[in-house]
């Protein structure tokens, strides 16, 4: 890709819009021991997250009964929310409808950012590109007919999904992307094994691709766009010649998170919390390894943060 002349398109529209991108937090819904949190469980999150940001996504509004439990809390801490809605399978979709149609009643538009209609549904070939153009237009004409607490409707919400980078940017999927008023685009540099020097150039140069893409099909430089999830962790293996570790967390932080914001971009890391329920890893030898998957947290388990979140420049 030309990275120079991207970069200084790029350039042209943060100095616009003059602010570094948003932050925002990915949480999981379950407690350290595999319970579905409750309100007040998610306010305990939200009051931890408010020094660095008023916002947080999650990824289907049924599950764990999410929204019931999580909507009581955006309103009370002054959050909001990229909502996220499951397409698939067509039951799991009309669940989660259910559960948006009941609950964001409760809430203002203040508290939804967006709405998200899959989570990498094209990369895990869920869904086509068409099949998720059609179920991102359905929701939309859906959410459109519902009102918030004081009468507003949530036609003016934007809805689009988020997937992998790469998947964004074949152009296969441009359908789907046609579809979106806005686009998340997770990146992991660990997952695509990475060494440290290289993580946060890899990460940018992949964000930007996506970004490119989409600007190309929108036929606009002025796109709605966030990458969806991205971060390092700190425990559990390595993966190829990427490590965790609470250093390596930080440099990606500094290089990688702080950077692609100073270009204007939004970013949703992945994530708030570490999820010690989740289960262990098995590795190659069939042994059971630390699963890297628990340590994702900018905070540890017991709410301990790990490291300075501020933007070193
Ligand atoms: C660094 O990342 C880029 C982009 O992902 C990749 O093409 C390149 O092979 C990587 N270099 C090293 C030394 O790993
Ligand atoms: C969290 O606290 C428990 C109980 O005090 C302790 O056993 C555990 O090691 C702590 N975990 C972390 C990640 O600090």
């Amino acid at each position: 890709m030309n990275f120079l002349h991207l970069a200084a398109s790029l350039l042209v529209t943060a100095s616009s819009v003059n602010a570094m991108g948003d932050l925002g937090f990915c949480i999981g819904t379950k407690d350290n021991s595999g319970v579905c949190k409750y309100t007040d469980g998610y306010k305990e999150d939200l009051q931890k997250l408010a020094p660095y940001t008023n916002t947080i996504r999650f990824y289907s509004t049924s599950d764990c009964n999410t929204l019931q439990w999580l909507a009581p809390a955006l309103v009370a801490e002054n959050f909001k929310a990229v909502v996220g809605i499951w397409p698939t399978d067509d039951t799991h979709y009309q669940m989660d409808k259910d559960a948006a149609s009941t609950y964001l009643p409760q809430m203002s538009i203040d508290n939804v950012v967006a709405f998200t209609v899959g989570s990498e549904a094209l990369y895990r070939k869920d869904l086509t590109p068409q099949q998720l153009a059609d179920k991102i237009s359905d929701f939309k004409n859906f959410v459109s007919g519902i009102k918030d607490k004081d009468g507003k409707s949530y036609s003016s919400v934007p809805v689009g999904t988020a997937d992998s980078w790469n998947v964004l940017v074949d152009g296969y999927n441009a359908p789907a992307v046609q579809a979106c008023d806005l686009v998340l685009a997770n990146a992991f540099s660990y997952w695509q094994g990475q060494v440290m020097n290289n993580a946060s150039y890899s990460f940018i140069d992949d964000i930007m691709q996506a970004v490119q893409q989409v600007q190309s099909i929108k036929g606009t430089d002025d796109i709605d766009f966030w990458v969806g999830e991205t971060g390092w962790p700190t425990d559990g293996g390595n993966y190829e010649s990427a490590q965790p570790s609470v250093d390596n967390a930080e440099t990606f932080w500094q290089q990688g998170i702080c950077a692609i914001r100073a270009w204007g971009i939004n970013t949703f890391v992945f994530e708030g919390f570490d999820e010690a329920w989740k289960p262990p890893s098995t590795g190659q030898n069939g042994q059971e390894v630390q699963g890297v998957e628990r340590f994702w947290g900018v905070y540890d388990a017991n709410g301990t943060l790990k490291y300075d979140l501020s933007c070193k420049f």
